[in-house]
């Protein structure tokens, strides 16, 4: 299916600005996306119309929010195919949800001595939890490396798992790479030495058909606001019996059943996970920009990215100096790149006063910057909105700073 993307690109109203007197030309979706009006009208119609507590009041407008919250539950639950709406817990993000499980599971699961593996391309947020759960529990952090084209080498997984692993925690997609990684295979391996895994989708749910059942994952986690839906919200899926295993992490409001001064027993799922009130109106916006993914079709966004992903990649290669970060089987709508002796930073800030929105530095994932040894590189991230009128003047843009840089 072609794509009208002039009209998808009105639905972003913060296109039609202009930076330091240029058009505002977006490449930065992987670090936050843009909301189209359907969702920031979905928010103001929360505050402007039924403004409410959802479960906590008995009034109309608290019934209308529980209402409209409790659907996004369903929303979600549909699109990954979650088996039941309890294992669907709302947090404020992808982060939130992998300290959730370090914390929850890792206090249930984790003893002295297991071993939970990450793997050489991970952001931050799926690397440090890790390492304070094993500070707390003396246990071992171990990494699944990469090869120079950016892909886990999956086959080390079987000298890396031992009796003593408890958990893979993987990234779906290199936030820097764009490697969209087997994790079905991963899944399966692990699986098959009653290892569970963690999936962090924070990269990945915008631009992969997600399916909780068909993967099998325990756990899976993404932010709304990668997906086109505001900033403070986010889901975590878990398998039922897991998360009824596992200790509340957050305590407060909700997510009791009964509570007095001789102790206090908790909430069913999924509202033992969360505590006090919800985001709601961050939570009803993600609901109305899963509609909007929904109405255009991942399937059919995926394939438009993948358009712009090989013509931006055939350009940025055309530029003298160009050295891409990732060149996988299997990429999502990410580059990563330097060129010549240029710094990133500079070129970043070239490229802002020419109106165009890059991410510079070390992208939250400094081991893998460790891995390539460098210290950071510029990204360019692409999505829905995106053009490929836009890319040539991103790449006539770079090549001109490159100029001026060496
Ligand atoms: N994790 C986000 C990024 O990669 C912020 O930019």
């Amino acid at each position: 299916m072609s794509l009208d993307i002039q009209s998808i690109r009105k639905d972003f109203p913060i296109l039609e600005q202009q930076v330091y007197g240029k058009p505002y030309i977006y490449f930065d979706s992987a670090a936050t996306a843009l909301r189209p009006l359907q969702v920031l009208n979905a928010v103001t119609k929360i505050y402007k119309e039924f403004n409410g507590n959802p479960h906590r009041g008995s009034h109309y407008m608290s019934n209308q929010t529980t209402l409209a919250y409790e659907a996004v539950r369903d929303k979600v639950q549909k699109f990954i195919n979650a088996p039941s709406r309890e294992e669907v817990i709302f947090t404020k993000g992808a982060t939130e949800g992998v300290n959730l499980v370090a914390y929850s599971f890792g206090d249930a699961f984790i003893s002295e001595g297991d071993e939970i593996i990450i793997t050489e391309m991970e952001h931050h947020a799926n690397i440090v939890p890790w390492q304070l759960l094993a500070q707390r529990k003396k246990a071992k952090v171990k990494v699944l490396p990469i090869t120079d084209r950016g892909e886990l080498i999956v086959s080390e997984l079987d000298n890396l798992i031992t009796p003593k692993t408890k958990l893979v925690a993987v990234n779906m997609v290199s936030n820097v790479l764009g490697t969209v990684n087997p994790i079905q295979d991963i899944i399966e391996k692990a699986h098959s030495k009653n290892v569970k895994v963690l999936i962090d989708a924070a990269q990945g749910i915008q631009h992969v058909k997600t399916d909780v059942q068909k993967l099998d994952c325990d756990f899976l986690v993404f932010s709304g606001h990668k997906i086109y839906g505001p900033t403070g919200v986010g889901c975590l899926y878990g398998k039922k019996d897991l998360l009824d295993a596992m200790p509340p992490f957050l305590s407060g409001g909700e997510m009791i059943e009964k509570v007095s001064f001789d102790g206090t027993t908790f909430n069913s799922l999924p509202y033992k996970f969360e505590a006090g009130t919800p985001n709601f109106t961050e939570v009803i916006g993600m609901g109305a920009a899963l509609d909007y993914v929904n109405n255009i079709g991942l399937e059919n966004i995926a394939a438009y990215e993948h358009e712009l992903l090989e013509y931006a990649t055939l350009k940025l290669k055309q530029i003298d100096g160009m050295r891409i970060f990732g060149d996988a089987d299997n990429k999502a709508s990410v580059i990563s790149f330097l060129v010549g002796s240029a710094h990133h930073y500079d070129m970043g800030m070239f490229l802002d006063k020419m109106g165009f929105a890059v991410r510079t530095g070390h992208h939250c994932a400094e081991p893998l910057m460790d891995r390539y040894g460098v210290h950071g590189t510029v990204r360019v991230s692409l999505a829905i909105y995106n053009t490929k009128e836009e890319i040539d003047k991103l790449a006539a843009a770079i090549e001109k700073v490159a100029g001026m840089l060496q």
